[in-house]
């Protein structure tokens, strides 16, 4: 007989459902054009797409999360099936209150397995929920949030690796500063 030690499983699987939802997790401050690679290929995969903005209240961004999301909202309504929403707590926590099995990371390099790997493997033991990895487009490879606003900061040229309305608010944002 096969137990829930042999099985590996210790959630059971959860409900079929005929819409396949799926979420796509990050702090997204700001959203860069890595990120839009990978909502709109899993927009493609999935009927609706559910992208979770972590709310840190240990560290401070450069964007206050409402206009992470405003962001977010204005560069991806084109797809369709993508809905935004802010998130505290656990990953798995919103996933489960959404009935949502699985979720979407990009994968941009070696550097990024070991962490995510762990992370996956956490996220199913305490939930069941599945992580879903994709391989980041070579062309976003070196691309991340935080190397943008570095960069942003000392005036390099951020254009081409962040959605044109992103590029607006970083400037506005980083002449305030
Ligand atoms: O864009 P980021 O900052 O790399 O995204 C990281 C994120 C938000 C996906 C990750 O930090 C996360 O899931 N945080 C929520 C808290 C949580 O569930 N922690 C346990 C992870 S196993």
């Amino acid at each position: 007989m096969v137990n829930e030690v042999s099985s590996g499983l210790t959630h059971p699987p959860t409900r079929e459902t005929s819409v396949r939802r799926v979420v796509c997790p990050g702090s997204f401050d700001p959203v860069t054009n890595g990120h839009i690679d990978i909502i709109e290929r899993a927009s493609r995969l999935f009927d609706a797409v559910v992208v979770a903005v972590l709310i840190n209240k240990s560290k401070r961004g450069l964007f206050p999360i409402e206009e992470r999301l405003e962001m977010l909202r204005e560069v991806t309504e084109v797809y369709g099936n993508v809905t935004i929403e802010a998130f505290h707590g656990l990953l798995v926590d919103f996933c489960r209150e959404r009935d949502i099995p699985a979720m979407v990371k990009g994968l941009r390099a070696v550097s990024d397995f070991d962490y995510e790997l762990q992370m996956a493997q956490m996220n199913h033991r305490l939930a069941g929920v599945e992580t879903l990895f994709v391989a980041t487009n070579p062309l976003y490879s070196f691309l991340s949030s935080s190397l943008v606003k570095e960069v942003a900061t000392y005036g390099g040229d951020v254009s081409g690796l962040v959605p044109p309305p992103v590029l607006d608010r970083l400037a506005k944002r980083l002449a305030e500063q």
